[in-house]
């Protein structure tokens, strides 16, 4: 089935097309882009008062499956993904089993295919188990086809093992994607350690259990040459770090999440548990930070740590109920609402951060750009729309969003992935 976009302003990182054009799409890839295509046959899709995007690029996202289907199965959370303009998601490892092995990334594959909504990178753990002491097979991970590696959810502690993991990673050809976390600093606390927390009776997770393994990841990137790419940066100091570093030379990447940039601890004054997340919700000054590095390109992309959890799990007391939102839905609109309508964001930037840096930090050559010859992974959006956030409008299989109620400009209309429509209003 071949299709023909017409009418399209499309938005490249590069900047916006100076004029609409026609864009066929042909076997999966774009075939041609002209600024009027004769019609043989496709199926039309008119984006006259739309823009049309590369396919969104998620580096962080949990499925849940294996283990947890009561939260999300690849099913709803490819669903999910599509609705949110997202052609390809990461999926963190910490299912059950985690994704330590060739057959657990397999059945992942096996299954997404089966769905065949969006393209599905399974990403594999640094150790066996995540549990921060052996080191998993990289070679076997790397050939059942994962690219990058996480023990997300838990940071990788052990410098020694880092080291031994950066080192084997970079042989295997897989990125290293590290969740800064020093355990003994955040301490299982349930927010943010401040005057906040303090006022709550909460306790703490300070924002320096994030920034002693950044800064210790930075001193290991430098010293072996190797990549790292830093997960859910919550803080100012975190940023701060890593500009320098960036600065310096080290070859360091990183993604903030929508709810770190729109969102401050204040939240948690109301005890949703909605609003309980790892890294936690931060003060003002860490989001104003997260929205300076997202300009500048210290922060090189926006992902969103989608994090299904069940209402039975997140109907307790704040301390007890885990951490974790729902965020592929909302996180087009948030971006529209949060970065772009103040001025922060371009939308070419805003493509560099969703689409052309994700791309390229996992080697994506033929994503991340519309282009004759790249694949037709494209999202088609409505800038003008407003809308609510509401738990009847949410195809993931949990609800756990402290945006319900707000309302977003911005919503996705359609996406194409792979030269198929895989979602439309
Ligand atoms: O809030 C979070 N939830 N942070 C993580 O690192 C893990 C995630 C989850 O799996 O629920």
């Amino acid at each position: 089935m071949s299709i023909l976009i017409i009418n399209a302003r499309v938005v490249n990182a590069s900047g916006e097309s100076a004029a609409a054009c026609d864009i066929r799409i042909d076997n999966g890839r774009i075939e041609r882009m002209a600024p009027q295509i004769s019609r043989n046959g496709e199926q039309i899709i008119d984006a006259v008062g739309k823009l049309v995007l590369p396919g969104f690029i998620d580096l962080h996202v949990h499925l849940r499956e294996p283990g947890r289907e009561d939260k999300e199965t690849i099913a709803t959370g490819s669903q999910a993904a599509v609705k949110g303009g997202f052609t390809s998601i990461f999926c963190m490892p910490n299912t059950t089993p985690a994704i330590d092995t060739a057959q657990v990334v397999q059945y992942i594959l096996d299954q997404a295919r089966k769905v065949g909504l969006v393209n599905v990178y399974p990403v594999g753990a640094i150790t066996k188990g995540r549990a921060g002491v052996e080191i998993t097979e990289m070679m076997d991970l790397r050939r059942a086809g994962c690219l990058g590696l996480s023990d997300d959810g838990r940071g990788l502690m052990n410098a020694g093992l880092m080291r031994r993991a950066l080192e084997y990673a970079r042989m295997s050809g897989l990125l290293i994607m590290q969740h800064c976390e020093d355990e003994t600093l955040s301490n299982k606390g349930a927010m943010n350690e401040s005057a906040v927390s303090t006022l709550l009776g909460l306790k703490g997770d300070p924002l320096v259990s994030e920034t002693v393994i950044i800064a210790r990841d930075i001193e290991l990137a430098r010293y072996l040459s190797a990549r790292v790419h830093f997960m859910h940066i919550s803080s100012a100091r975190s940023v701060e770090l890593i500009r320098r570093a960036k600065a310096e030379g080290v070859p360091v990447t990183c993604e903030a999440t929508p709810h770190h940039f729109a969102l401050t601890e204040d939240l948690v004054k109301t005890f949703n548990t909605a609003a309980k997340v790892n890294p936690p919700l931060r003060g003002w000054d860490d989001v104003a930070a997260i929205r300076a590095g997202l300009k500048d390109g210290t922060i090189d992309c926006i992902a969103t740590d989608h994090a299904p959890h069940t209402q039975e799990d997140k109907e307790v007391e704040f301390d007890a109920a885990p951490p974790g939102l729902i965020g592929l839905e909302t996180a087009f609109g948030l971006v529209v609402k949060e970065l772009v309508n103040p001025g922060i964001l371009t939308m070419a930037q805003v493509v560099e951060r969703m689409s052309g840096a994700p791309a390229r930090i996992m080697g994506l050559e033929s994503k991340g750009v519309i282009a004759a010859g790249k694949d037709a992974d494209i999202v088609i959006v409505d800038m003008n729309r407003e809308w609510t956030v509401s738990r009847e409008d949410t195809v993931s299989k949990s609800k756990n969003s402290p945006f319900l109620g707000q309302r977003l400009q911005g919503r996705v209309v359609a996406t194409i992935c792979g030269g198929r429509v895989v979602y439309e209003e």
